[in-house]
């Protein structure tokens, strides 16, 4: 003899146990989705590049990135979160990430896009390391998911330089 509150228990019971199975099968399939992101990215102008009163050096830079991420997109997409890194060594540090533009993709549809932009945020140098300095560009994504766990990767795009003399 079941009761009404036992009977209705075990439906939400059962709904749960179904919900759980879809988020682990969604997360699976998820997971067997191979994704192929490009991006190039053109520094198209130095606009300036200077020596601080202070002693940092800063350039200013005109990039031209373009992005295809839209393989990353699954129905368990949410939105994707992109930044635009330099990396650069120098004697005091083996890996200098300075970040320069990021966006939250929302849509598959918005996942494919080039953009001509000067640096969002500043590139400072806290010290004189920048002139001559070959660094890589480097595109960092994080993946957010309706349901499982956060991923993240990155391209890294080699064989830039920044300039001999501050203009
Ligand atoms: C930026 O790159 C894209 C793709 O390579 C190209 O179609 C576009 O013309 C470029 N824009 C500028 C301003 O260079
Ligand atoms: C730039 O990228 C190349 C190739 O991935 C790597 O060998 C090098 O260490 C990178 N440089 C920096 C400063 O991260």
């Amino acid at each position: 003899m079941h009761s009404f509150g036992f009977r209705a228990n075990a439906i939400v019971t059962f709904a749960l146990t179904i919900l759980a199975v879809i988020c682990a099968m969604t997360s699976l399939s998820d997971n067997l989705n191979v994704p192929s992101p490009t991006a190039d990215i053109k520094v198209l102008n130095i606009n300036w590049f200077q020596k601080q009163p202070n002693g940092n050096e800063e350039v200013s830079l005109t990039l031209n990135i373009s992005v295809d991420l839209q393989s990353m997109f699954t129905w368990n997409t949410k939105q994707v979160f992109v930044f635009v890194a330099a990396e650069y060594e120098t004697p005091q540090n083996a890996l200098n990430q300075v970040s320069l533009w990021d966006g939250i993709i929302p849509s598959k549809e918005d996942a494919r896009f080039w953009i001509h932009t000067t640096n969002k945020y500043r590139f400072i140098d806290q010290g004189s390391n920048l002139r001559s300095k070959d660094f890589n560009l480097t595109l960092h994504w994080h993946v957010m998911p309706k349901t499982g766990k956060m991923s993240a990767d990155k391209i890294v795009m080699t064989g830039y330089r920044l300039p001999d003399e501050y203009r």
